[in-house]
């Protein structure tokens, strides 16, 4: 299966039908809601100031109003450890009320199918990479993440119940890190690639003539680009049906190293990369398991890193 060609986005079987989409302003729905618009699909994507998903009676009128076939929730407290461990008890409490009201609503209005994302921090922190989805439930998250990560993993438990007790097809993805367009280029996002890329490109303008990462470089981690994960979305969303997790990643694993000396190449920064290595690694080697993914799309062409970058980077120019 190659990835990222319009025709994977004309194929969906959801194609004419009405979908709902959840957290639609964020990384994920900006990507996404395009493609099922080009996929044929109609697609109904709310603001937070149109439905507070916090207030359950808000969610109820949403469905009502719209009448969706399919939803697609997206909407999150979404953070990186710095907002973790400051907002904890927000991290906890919004995303279990949000997915709770989101999903109890949805089954209640008669909704098909239910699809939504949890992150690589559910799985515990003690998982042995790469991470494969039989291992979510053996031990507790990362420390600083873990009122987020047990908030999300409530997600699969309840769509597990769902589809135990009322037969609802509620399916967890489990994308990988993810990287593209309409990311959060700010630094403290969380997100490696585009806090980098930032870096990169304002050390340029500025000309300085060293960066310092941190660490040795040396730690490896996959990532995927967003359009992949839109095109299995739109692909797999119809047809995977089941309370087991899948994850959705590259399984092209790549150093950090690797990653920054790539980012800098692809800006044109000409100053060196300095590694500060009193600084933490953090795990030497975190990458997704994707032998479920392949079993169910066959071969699997992911776009390769160096391409994301580029239109990543490109992209985040024309901002
Ligand atoms: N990004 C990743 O690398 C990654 C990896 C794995 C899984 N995921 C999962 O994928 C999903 C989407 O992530 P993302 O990166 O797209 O997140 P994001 O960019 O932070 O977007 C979050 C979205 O949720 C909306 N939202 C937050 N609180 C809301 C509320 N009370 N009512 C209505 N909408 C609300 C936000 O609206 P506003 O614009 O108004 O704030 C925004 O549209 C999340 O479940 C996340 O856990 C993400």
């Amino acid at each position: 299966m190659a990835m990222s060609h319009p025709e994977c986005s004309s194929r969906s079987p959801w194609s004419g039908q009405l979908v709902l989409v959840t957290g639609s302003t964020g990384f994920v729905g900006r990507n996404l809601v395009p493609k099922l618009r080009a996929a044929g699909c109609t697609v109904y994507a709310p603001s937070r100031a149109e439905y507070d998903l916090l207030e359950q009676q808000r969610v109820r009128d949403m469905f009502a109003a719209v009448k969706p076939e399919v939803v697609i929730h997206l909407a999150a407290l979404v953070g990186g450890n710095v907002p973790n461990k400051t907002y904890p008890a927000d991290f906890c409490y919004r995303n279990l009320l949000m997915n709770t009201c989101v999903l109890h609503e949805a089954h209640q209005a008669g909704v098909r199918k239910y699809v939504t994302l949890v992150g690589g921090c559910t799985y515990p922190a003690s998982a042995p990479s790469p991470l494969t989805e039989s291992d979510l439930w053996n031990g507790y998250p990362q420390a600083e993440s873990a009122p987020y990560a047990l908030a999300k993993r409530m997600d699969i438990v309840m769509s597990a119940a769902y589809r135990a007790q009322y037969a609802f097809d509620a399916i967890v993805f489990v994308p990988g890190n993810m990287y593209g367009p309409h990311d959060h280029f700010e630094d403290g996002s969380g997100h490696v690639i585009p806090a980098l890329i930032r870096r990169v490109l304002d050390a340029k303008r500025r000309g300085d003539p060293v960066i310092t990462a941190w660490g040795s470089g040396s730690p490896v981690r996959d990532f995927v680009y967003i359009d992949d994960v839109c095109d299995i979305l739109l692909r797999e969303g119809p047809v995977y049906s089941s309370s087991e997790i899948m994850n959705i990643s590259s399984g092209a694993p790549t150093t950090i190293r690797d990653l920054v000396d790539t980012i800098a190449e692809l800006c044109g920064y000409e100053g060196t990369i300095a590694w500060d290595t009193t600084k933490p690694d953090g795990q030497m080697h975190k990458v997704f398991d994707i032998t479920r993914l392949r079993e169910r799309i066959g071969a699997f062409e992911p776009t390769p890193l160096r391409e994301g970058l580029r239109r990543t980077i490109e992209w985040c120019q024309c901002q």
